[in-house]
């Protein structure tokens, strides 16, 4: 099977002539301003990558978030902004990579580093997998269209923190280093995850089993799904009452929904939730972020939100670590999720993010029992109606990342263009599976 997949790969990485035409199309989406600015992300503290299971799943998150939103600091180089260099702080997860800017890599990064079919056949080494991140530090110059003097009027933009944080383009779906070179090292295998008849909601047994992907995401990968909501002066914000014991699933009929809990409340200052903007007028607040942490084999699942005073039950246990880690810390609540139940009581265990989970019976969910069914052929309203929490499948298409093969942000269908820049030969389905 690895001839023709490397072949496949080589007829589908661009020709030269095609490399400028890509280039319009790939460069604006992933910012290599921003990219020269953040430089390489970092890998996860080992701490978090090693699960404790001394540790209840609330520390835990606390922990995570600890770390990923921990502020980093980014200097806008001196020369350039009105001779003074300016340090600003943004959350690290804001740093991690897009799916546009893999595409990237993989259009432009490979044919120019000259990596070559071997290096392909048998996955990109480190130090490729390096050399190829390195280069995506350092565009500005080799790529035509970011030239010295663009980056240059580009920093000039970013004369505020709200501005740098704009700069992260509001991506919805970032992941960190480690997840990023899993997709760079299997990408040619990923339109697997496409096509995959009788993979469905009752499959659940599905043996031997055969993912998609290559395989698991390796330890130490994670992914953030992101919120953001415009926030206006003078115009009512959407806030929700999120008290522990009001919403817990036992209590809650199987269609309730978010939409019951939600309060109007002032729009939030900028020392109460986390802002970032880019066009004038247009300021965009953190409402909600969803972490996946590759540290087991199911994950571990964290989901952050913005709270109103007073209306949540779930930011009163922050340790002061993370209260005092950026101004706006006090009004995140998070709940974390480390296995599909909860093991005193052996009841389903509850996560669910009133910014992100919409619809009727995505308020009782726990992450696991819809994520389980990702990469499967079946549709998120059917998942909610069987009101899935339990871990009941035994294969996992697409290690639990719903993204590869489905929603509006499809990665696979993303990569399409880049396979059918020339005919690329299918393979049978028994091949595949
Ligand atoms: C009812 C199904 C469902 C539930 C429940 C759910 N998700 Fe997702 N999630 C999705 C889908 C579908 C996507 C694909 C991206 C998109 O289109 O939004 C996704 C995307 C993600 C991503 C980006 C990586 C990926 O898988 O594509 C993360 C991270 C994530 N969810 C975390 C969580 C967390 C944490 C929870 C629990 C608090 C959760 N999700 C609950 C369906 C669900």
């Amino acid at each position: 099977m690895a001839r023709p997949l490397a072949k496949r790969f080589w007829r589908a990485l661009p020709s030269a002539s095609l490399i400028g035409a890509l280039l319009i199309s790939s460069v604006e989406a992933a910012s290599p301003g921003a990219r020269a600015l953040y430089g390489s992300s970092r890998s996860n503290p080992a701490f978090l990558v090693a699960p404790d299971p001394n540790k209840s799943s609330r520390t835990i998150g606390w922990e995570l978030g600890q770390e990923y939103f921990r502020p980093v600091p980014l200097t806008i180089p001196s020369a350039i902004v009105s001779g003074e260099s300016t340090t600003r702080l943004i959350p690290e997860f804001l740093t991690w990579y897009s799916f546009p800017e893999v595409l990237r890599l993989l259009q432009l990064g490979s044919p120019l580093l000259r990596f070559t079919r071997e290096d392909y056949r048998t996955g990109l080494s480190q130090a490729k997998l390096d050399q190829l991140l390195t280069w995506n530090d350092h565009l500005i110059g080799v790529l035509p269209s970011w030239s010295t003097s663009r980056y240059r009027q580009y920093l000039s933009q970013l004369d505020s923190l709200e501005r740098v944080i704009g700069s992260n383009d509001f991506t919805r779906v970032l992941m960190n280093r480690t997840a990023v070179e899993h997709l760079l090292r299997q990408w040619l295998f990923s339109d697997h995850c496409l096509d995959r008849n009788g993979d469905d909601l009752d499959d659940v047994f599905w043996t031997p089993s055969q993912p998609c992907l290559t395989g698991e995401f390796p330890i130490g990968s994670a992914i953030a799904k992101l919120n953001w909501t415009p926030i206006q002066e003078y115009a009512p914000f959407v806030g929700y009452r999120t008290m522990e014991s009001e919403f817990r699933a036992s209590s809650l009929p199987n269609n309730a929904e978010w939409d019951s809990f939600s309060v109007q409340v002032a729009a939030p200052r900028a020392d109460q939730i986390i802002v970032g903007s880019w066009l004038p007028g247009n300021r965009l607040g953190l409402t909600g972020v969803h972490f996946m942490l590759k540290n087991q084999k199911d994950w571990t699942w964290s989901s952050f939100w913005w709270s109103p005073e007073n209306h949540s039950s779930l930011n009163q246990d922050q340790p002061v670590t993370f209260t005092r880690l950026f101004p706006q810390a006090p009004n995140y609540s998070q709940c974390t999720v480390t296995a599909d139940q909860d093991s005193a009581h052996s009841q389903p265990t509850w996560c669910s993010n009133p910014y992100l989970e919409k619809g009727p019976g995505n308020i009782r969910t726990n992450c696991i029992g819809c994520h389980q069914f990702a990469g499967a052929h079946t549709s998120q309203s059917k998942i909610l109606e069987q009101n899935h929490t339990r871990l009941i499948r035994q294969n996992f298409p697409s290690d639990y990342v719903w993204s590869y093969s489905d929603g509006s942000f499809s990665w696979v269908r993303q990569l399409l263009p880049v396979f059918e820049l020339h005919p690329i030969e299918r393979y049978p389905s028994t091949t595949v599976r």
